[in-house]
């Protein structure tokens, strides 16, 4: 949800903002634009489209400066057009502003300078912090960037600079990832650290509300009241390689292969000899004998992690567990108190509504953990513990590593947690863990062995119009999990059904050229799985079924077939998404899709 980025320092700003802004783009590619400070004033240079668009329009019509700002954008107010581009300039010209994020009580505030004679050039919100902060402009941007923040309502990263004070960057954030990145003589703001990694390792994350100023020579914190404040360097283990794509095609493609690597990163040092070790998290056996009720809050494919986290954590825990969207729980007035444990699923950690809804169950007294991929992001900061993935940057916008990651977490966790309440028993532990520790090598000989099966299956099926994908019990998530990578790289409709409601509707769409997609793998319903494949079939449904090897059955039955390894019934979703992965992949580049960057969507969902 836009990227934003800034510099002060001896090199050509331009250069960096591009970028930075190139590590960013995953955030938003509906446009981009750069302002650079150059004595006289501040220039600026916007285009519609990707960033080599804006790349293009520098190279016909050059910047020159050491001090800029940049930024890459999902429209939210306003079209993707030149006008609505950032940076916005003030009315007087001298404030260039760039945002990530949604200033809710814009339209009062634009009223009000409107009455005052502002004129705007732009429909977006962002516009009328530049007009007010030249308003409130007393010789000092911090000060007027704090005296604007006491009216601005809604969610922000911001960075400013100011004709009149041609040295320094001001930057804040509310609701908005951001991070100070520390140069030698030079300085650097960004909505991420791949943005900052070609320059510099040490960074400082804002915490909310704070004020940060940048110039060559320095970075000063400041509060909302503009007392300084210190703030935690560290750094980052965040490389450049592994945010490039490495000879792949495509990022997804890179990251789909980076799964048997991640997911042996996220078991590592947490299973050790037949056991789960979770004292990283730091939970207090007694808080934990408190808990009631587990509530597992998430969105889109960290969602559906959550469902399966929800059968492993009451298998192992035998606590009652629920799972929400996360934009549906903010408002369904869900019952929070302090025997609930609130578990919020996120690769970014910056999901505005999940955020949203820790920040509810923590007003309330819930207990909080996060799965979360990403460190230092707003999510790991507003929880009393978090189980990271350790998944490595997740550029492309759809979902792989970190799904895959989030299930082998939340194995982890759901068999951690039932052995600090007693309630896992020891063999069944140990099952897991020699599962989980199979993992990495089976996820290889998957990537290696099926892909071929794979994408004969996305060429024969790629020109129709619409997919169901089929599962029960912990593959139910991943028939929604199929269908949500195929729609949204591919553009075509796929719904995710559980394989027992077939026949209370979506039955009456089969017919011979519908495709249905079944994940029956060896398990407590694969026999039920199979009936509801008999069931399509006797309406002459075409059938592709993900099966566990040797399932001879499954092979008479299907039209295409894709094997997964043996493994236990528990981890099978971890197994089963990677074929599934692979045939949106595959489906997507043989229409001619951008894969990476999928139309209307983002990353990074910064906004309600
Ligand atoms: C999945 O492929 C998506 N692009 C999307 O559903 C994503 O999972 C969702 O926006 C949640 O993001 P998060 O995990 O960063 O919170």
């Amino acid at each position: 949800m836009c990227g934003i980025v800034a510099y002060v320092g001896p090199r050509e700003a331009t250069e960096v903002l591009l970028e930075g802004l190139r590590r960013l783009e995953y955030r938003g590619y509906d446009s981009a634009g750069v302002a650079v400070m150059n004595g006289s004033g501040i220039s600026v240079r916007k285009a519609v489209g990707r960033l080599s668009a804006l790349e293009h329009e520098l190279a016909g019509n050059a910047l020159h400066g050491g001090l800029g700002i940049g930024h890459t954008r999902w429209a939210t107010h306003g079209a993707p057009s030149v006008a609505n581009s950032h940076p916005h300039i003030s009315y007087d010209g001298k404030v260039g502003v760039i945002h990530n994020g949604i200033v809710e009580n814009y339209r009062e505030l634009k009223n009000e300078l409107l009455a005052q004679g502002v004129t705007f050039k732009s429909d977006t919100d962002t516009e009328v912090v530049a007009h007010l902060v030249a308003r409130e402009f007393r010789g000092d941007l911090k000060a007027a960037l704090a005296g604007v923040l006491k009216r601005l309502r809604g969610a922000y990263a911001l960075a400013l600079c100011h004709v009149d004070q041609p040295d320094r960057v001001v930057a804040t954030r509310m609701g908005s990832p951001l991070v100070v990145g520390l140069g030698d003589g030079e300085n650097f703001i960004a909505s991420d650290v791949p943005a900052l990694l070609k320059y510099t390792r040490r960074v400082i994350f804002l915490d909310e509300g704070q004020i940060a100023e940048i110039t060559r020579d320095g970075v000063h914190l400041y509060d909302r009241e503009l007392r300084e404040v210190k703030g935690k360097e560290v750094r980052t283990s965040l490389t450049l390689e592994a945010a490039e794509k490495e000879g792949y095609e495509h990022f997804m493609l890179k990251e789909i292969h980076e799964q048997p690597h991640a997911i042996a990163e996220t078991i590592r040092g947490r299973v050790t000899d037949e056991r789960v070790d979770l004292s990283e998290l730091g939970l207090d056996p007694a808080v934990l004998k408190g808990v009631r009720r587990i509530a597992v809050v998430a969105c889109g494919t960290s969602l559906y992690s959550g469902m399966v986290g929800k059968y492993l954590i009451e298998h192992f825990t035998k606590l009652p567990t629920e799972t929400w969207s996360a934009s549906e729980f903010r408002y369904a007035d869900p019952v929070i108190d302090p025997s609930l444990l609130v578990i919020a699923v996120s690769q970014s950690g910056e999901t505005a509504d999940t955020l949203e809804a820790l920040r509810i169950c923590k007003q309330r007294g819930a207990r909080t953990l996060a799965v979360c991929n990403v460190m230092g992001s707003s999510i790991p900061r507003t929880v009393d513990a978090t189980l990271y993935t350790r998944a490595g940057p997740e550029i492309g916008v759809a979902s792989t590593k970190a799904y895959t990651t989030q299930l082998a977490a939340f194995a982890l966790l759901a068999v951690g947690l039932g052995r600090m309440l007693g309630t896992a028993d020891a063999a069944d532990e140990a099952r897991i863990v020699r599962g989980l520790e199979a993992l990495p090598a089976q996820v290889k000989a998957l990537l290696t062995d099926d892909i071929v099966a794979v994408k004969r299956c996305a060429k024969r099926y790629k020109d129709v119009f619409n997919f169901m994908y089929i599962g029960r019990h912990y593959n139910y998530p991943t028939a929604m999990e199929g269908a949500l990578k195929l729609k949204e790289i591919s553009y075509i409709h796929a719904e995710g059904y559980a394989g027992g409601e077939m026949k209370h509707g979506p039955l009456a769409l089969v017919e011979d050229t519908f495709p249905t997609i079944a994940i029956a793998p060896r398990g407590r319903t694969r026999e039920k799985m199979v009936s509801n494949v008999q069931e399509v079939k006797a309406r002459k449904g075409v059938v592709v079924i993900v099966s566990t090897h040797g399932d001879e059955e499954a092979r008479e039955l299907a039209d295409y077939l894709i094997e997964i390894p043996d493994c236990e019934e528990e981890l099978s979703p971890i197994l089963a998404i990677v074929p599934l992965q692979l045939l949106a992949y595959y489906t997507a580049t043989q229409l001619g899709r951008d894969v990476d960057k999928p139309r209307n969507l983002a990353k990074s969902v910064t906004v309600e």
